[in-house]
C-alpha cells in the first residue's frame, strides 16, 4: 500500500477554511497518509499547531515566512518555542528569503535577519527547518552556510541550479519538489531530480497552490502529491512504490515522524 506524506501544505490557508476534514479524507484515500502544514505568519502557524492538535497525522511548522517579515521580539521568539513543544510541531518554517516578491533594499534587509533569528531559535529548539528561497540563491546560500551549523532542513520547492543542488547535499540537506516538476516550462529541475540521490528529495504540494499537471488550475491540495511522485519516478525509472517508500522514510527522517 502507498504510503506518502505531503511534506509542505497549507491546509492552514483560508482557502481550505470548513473543508479540512473532507481534503485529509481525501489525501488518506489517495495514499497520503501523513502531511505537514507550514505558518507564515504568527496567524498561520496558530492555526496550523490546531489542524496538528485535530487531525491525526497532521503536522505543523511554525515560522515567519519573508514575504511576512516584521522586526521580530523575544516574545515573538517565545511564541513560537512555546508551539513547539506540542508533539504535533515538528519545524521551523516557513523561513527564508524572497527577493521576486520584495525589492526593497532595507526589506530585504529585515527578511535576512528574522531568517538569521529562526535559524538561530531552530537551533536552540534542536529542530529541523524548512527553507523558502525565491530569487535569493546567493543570499540564501550564504547564510546556510553560515548560520545553519549544526542545523538540518529542506530546501522547499527547489528552484536553483544543479550546482546549487550539490551544495544544499554538502550540508546534509534535503531538497523538496512540487508542482513545478511536472509543468513543461519545468526548465533544470527535471534534470536535478535525475542527477540527485532519492534519498536527499521530499515530495510536497505547497496547496492551495501550485497544483501538479493533471490537475494544473485546479486549487492544489495534498492528494495530488501522489502526481509529484509519479513525475518523480518517472524521471528516475522507478516505481511509485519505491519513490513513495523512500521519500517518506526521507520526510521521517528529517522530522522526526513516527514511521
Ligand atoms: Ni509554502
Amino acid at each position: 500500500m502507498l504510503r506518502m506524506i505531503d511534506t509542505h501544505t497549507h491546509l492552514n490557508d483560508k482557502k481550505f477554511l470548513g473543508q479540512e476534514k473532507e481534503v485529509i479524507e481525501r489525501a488518506h484515500e489517495a495514499g497520503v497518509a501523513g502531511l505537514i502544514n507550514f505558518g507564515d505568519t504568527m496567524e498561520s502557524s496558530g492555526r496550523a499547531v490546531e489542524l496538528s492538535r485535530e487531525f491525526e497525522g497532521v503536522y505543523a511548522g511554525v515560522g515567519i515566512h519573508p514575504e511576512e517579515a516584521f522586526p521580530m521580539t523575544s516574545a515573538d521568539d517565545d511564541r513560537l518555542a512555546a508551539w513547539t513543544e506540542e508533539e504535533g510541531v515538528v519545524a521551523i518554517g516557513e523561513i527564508g528569503l524572497d527577493y521576486y516578491w520584495e525589492k526593497d533594499q532595507d526589506k530585504r534587509l529585515l527578511q535576512q535577519e528574522i531568517f538569521i533569528r529562526q535559524l538561530d531559535l531552530a537551533r536552540q529548539l534542536h529542530l529541523p527547518v524548512c527553507i523558502h528561497d525565491r530569487d535569493a540563491h546567493g543570499d540564501t546560500m550564504a547564510i546556510l552556510k553560515k548560520e545553519a551549523k549544526g542545523l538540518r532542513g529542506v530546501l522547499h520547492c527547489f528552484s536553483g541550479s544543479l550546482e546549487m543542488a550539490r551544495e544544499v547535499l554538502k550540508l546534509d540537506w534535503f531538497l523538496g519538489v512540487d508542482g513545478p516538476l511536472t509543468y513543461k516550462n519545468a526548465a533544470k529541475l527535471p534534470e536535478i531530480v535525475q542527477a540527485l540521490p532519492l534519498e536527499r528529495l521530499l515530495v510536497e504540494t505547497d496547496a492551495p497552490y501550485l497544483a501538479p499537471v493533471p490537475m494544473r488550475g485546479k486549487q492544489n491540495e495534498p492528494a495530488f502529491v501522489r502526481y509529484v511522485a509519479e513525475k518523480v519516478a518517472e524521471l528516475k525509472g522507478l516505481t511509485l512504490e519505491d519513490v513513495a517508500r523512500q521519500t517518506t522514510s526521507n520526510a521521517c527522517e528529517l522530522y522526526g515522524l513516527k514511521a
